[in-house]
């Protein structure tokens, strides 16, 4: 197996090292990827707004999860995790430890290529792993690359160095998009959950008002929340509730809002549900205790209120978006129609259900809820009595 290992401080990580990342993958034709988040010296004071080693890993995370490489790319905490003096060159023994079978691919910028004689223990570095060095500018070609390679290969003859020119690369300077953010910029060079997860923690002086986000920065705030495979199914689902919203004569951004926020909790375990229902006083019925499904459209709707200040429509409307319940708001109805029809939604009946939803609202949530009843039954699993009641009371 080939496995490339591409470490950084990551503070933040941001397009240049996606980019990186996802071609230097493709490029050198590798199986697994692992982002390892260099420890910074315990010591040392950081600024006021610096991430934590936790936020540091998160955003690692988020920004690994957009390199859309799925489960063949890994985060790996064992810097930020080893006390002391961080070596490249022990953590590069670690992996060799653990995969002494494969073909090891240590992936740098230009920087720190040029430097690698200054490292600790270059030698150590050269025998356990090959080295991919990459252009972190357009400008960066192979010449500015030959001269060190020479150099390395003739005084480490061991080395193995392959060098290459990222298509598309993202021209982006660390300290200049922390300096961006402070002013209220620099989203374009930041995946979006990234960028939301940095609102939502005020790293990097952002300190942005998460009661008053416009939907703009909500937007980012919550892909944050998500798992990536996620993020389209819920930016759906606020281009339909838009649109079911304005063709009912509903708020059209209260309808965005409860969208963007409806499954903020879904990637949660089941621990972490109940966690968040002992926080905020949410009684559950017997199906509830045992229905992960259940949980996050409460807890979901509790994150809505208590962290960004959503007023009681908007909390309803995530509260029952699974489940319906008898004599449903407008709000309620849309919300919970959108999740079902979003146009990423793909399922027998779909586009008829969709025609249905615009005809006339309460004929579609009739439609949706049978629809709901009659798959949970054919699975064999307990329906939630609150859709009982929606569907009844509906009937008439
Ligand atoms: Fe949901
Ligand atoms: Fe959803």
């Amino acid at each position: 197996m080939k496995i490339g290992i591409f470490g950084g401080t990551f503070n933040p990580p941001h397009l240049g090292h996606i980019t990186a990342a996802r071609e230097a993958f493709a490029l050198l034709g590798l199986d697994r990827l692992l982002l390892i988040p260099a420890g910074l010296p315990p010591h040392k004071e950081l600024p006021a707004g610096s991430p934590t080693a936790a936020q540091r890993l998160e955003m690692t995370r988020l920004a690994a999860e957009a390199t859309e490489l799925g489960d063949r790319v890994e985060v790996l905490d064992l810097e930020l995790r080893r006390e002391g003096r961080s070596y490249t060159s022990d953590t590069l023994a670690a992996l060799k430890a653990q995969y002494p079978e494969d073909e090891l691919w240590l992936l740098m910028g230009t920087d720190m290529f040029l430097s690698l004689q200054t490292w600790h223990e270059p030698e150590r570095v050269l025998s356990l792993v090959n080295i991919a060095a990459f252009g972190r500018r357009a400008a960066d070609t192979e010449s500015s690359f030959a001269v060190q390679r020479e150099y390395l290969c003739r005084t480490w003859p061991q080395a193995s160095i392959r060098t290459l020119s990222i298509p598309g690369v993202v021209e982006v300077s660390s300290t200049e998009l922390r300096e961006k953010l402070k002013a209220g910029q620099g989203s374009d060079l930041l995946a979006p959950a990234v960028y939301g997860y940095i609102l939502r923690e005020g790293l990097y002086h952002t300190g942005a008002d998460l009661k008053h986000l416009p939907l703009e920065q909500l937007r980012p705030v919550a892909l944050s929340y998500l798992k990536h495979k996620r993020i389209l199914h819920v930016l759906g689902t606020e281009q339909e509730a838009a649109r079911l919203a304005e063709r009912y004569g509903a708020d059209v951004e209260k309808a965005r809002v409860a969208a963007l926020l409806h499954d903020c909790t879904k990637k949660l375990s089941m621990e972490e549900q109940l966690a968040l229902c002992a926080k905020y006083g949410i009684r559950l019925d017997e199906l509830e205790q045992k229905a992960l499904k259940l949980l996050h459209s409460k807890t979901g709707a509790a994150i809505a209120r208590d962290v960004f200040g959503v007023d009681d429509e908007i909390y309803s409307a995530i509260w029952y978006h699974t489940t319906g319940h008898a004599d449903m708001t407008k709000l309620e109805k849309i919300i919970y129609l959108a999740d079902y029809i979003e146009p990423s939604r793909d399922f027998p009946g779909v586009d008829e259900l969709r025609n249905v939803c615009y005809e006339d609202l309460d004929k579609g949530l009739l439609k949706g809820l049978e629809m709901t009843i009659e798959e949970m039954t054919a699975m064999g699993n307990p329906v939630h009595h609150a859709t009982v009641e929606a569907r009844d009371a509906l009937k008439g």
